[in-house]
């Protein structure tokens, strides 16, 4: 009895990590080119810095990703800004048969930086832990003019769950915020909608407040880009 319910607890522990695991493209052998992240702007951030943190030089090729603001010179605090990137499909460095979908954004370092002050210009779209293991350097000993790479996880969409589905937003959730809250505001509310949601983010459907969250987006036409046939890359705009 006690032995049966511990293994069941076990299977299910198991079944969640792989869930869990499986949300950000584990496995996969190849990226999309594209993916947007939902950056929160805080006070005294820019557009431009926030672009640059991207590795977008020209902080107006946002515009036509960002329909709701009507200015980009004025971001208002305590809102969304969406900033393109490119999803690849990448390997950690101690276990290079483990692939990942994710950017990896350059990030020149300043004296006595560490992970958790890196991750803190990305307004958790990635953590510390998650920059650890996917940067050479030891926490304790990351060189004062080091570039590490700042790893922003992605979906491309995913054949077993839905063809029309190629361009993501990698969404950090916030205070109270969950799957279907956020869902819902990007278009995903009837239950099938929300069903297809759920199979996307594996593990995500009961939590509020923290972990990413990944929402199909409409492109900057205005429909949503189908999963990428193979060997067709998606563009940038330009
Ligand atoms: C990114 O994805 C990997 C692989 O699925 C996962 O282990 C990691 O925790 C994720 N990082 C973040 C910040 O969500
Ligand atoms: C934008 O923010 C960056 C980083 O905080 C700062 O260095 C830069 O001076 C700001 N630029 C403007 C125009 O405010
Ligand atoms: C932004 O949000 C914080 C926390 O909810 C709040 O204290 C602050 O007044 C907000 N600022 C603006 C300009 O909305
Ligand atoms: C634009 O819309 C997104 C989601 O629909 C929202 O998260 C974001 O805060 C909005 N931005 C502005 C400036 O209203
Ligand atoms: C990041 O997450 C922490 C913990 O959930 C939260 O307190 C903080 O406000 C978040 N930061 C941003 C910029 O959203
Ligand atoms: C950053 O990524 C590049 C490849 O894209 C790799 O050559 C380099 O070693 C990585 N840097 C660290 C600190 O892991
Ligand atoms: C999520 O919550 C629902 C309703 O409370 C429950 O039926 C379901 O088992 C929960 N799922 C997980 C993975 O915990
Ligand atoms: C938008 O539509 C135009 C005209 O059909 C096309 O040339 C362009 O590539 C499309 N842009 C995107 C990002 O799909």
């Amino acid at each position: 009895m006690e032995a049966a319910a511990a293994l069941a607890l076990r299977l299910l522990v198991l079944a969640v990590a792989a869930g869990a695991a499986g949300a950000a493209g584990d496995g996969c052998s190849r990226g999309c080119d594209l993916a947007l992240a939902s950056f929160f702007v805080t006070p005294n951030q820019n557009i431009s810095h926030i672009a640059s943190l991207f590795g977008v030089t020209n902080y107006r090729l946002l515009t036509t990703y960002n329909p709701n603001i009507s200015n980009l010179d004025f971001i208002n605090i305590n809102t969304s800004v969406h900033v393109y990137f490119d999803c690849r499909c990448l390997s950690l460095p101690t276990a290079p048969s483990s692939t990942y979908l994710a950017g990896s954004l350059p990030f020149q370092v300043s004296r006595g930086q560490t992970y958790t002050t890196i991750a803190d210009n990305y307004n958790n779209l990635t953590t510390a832990e998650w920059l650890q293991a996917t940067n050479t350097y030891p926490a304790n000993n990351i060189p004062d003019t080091a570039v590490v790479n700042v790893t922003v996880n992605c979906s491309c969409g995913d054949a077993n769950i839905s063809p029309d589905y190629g361009l993501f937003l990698t969404y950090p959730l916030r205070d109270r915020e969950t799957l279907a809250s956020v869902g819902a505001s990007n278009g995903f509310s009837s239950p099938s909608q929300m069903d297809t949601l759920r199979r996307y983010n594996p593990g995500m459907d009961n939590v509020t407040g923290r972990g990413i969250v990944y929402i199909p987006v409409k492109d900057p036409n205005g429909s949503y880009l189908p999963l990428k046939s193979s060997g067709q890359p998606l563009s940038f705009a330009s």
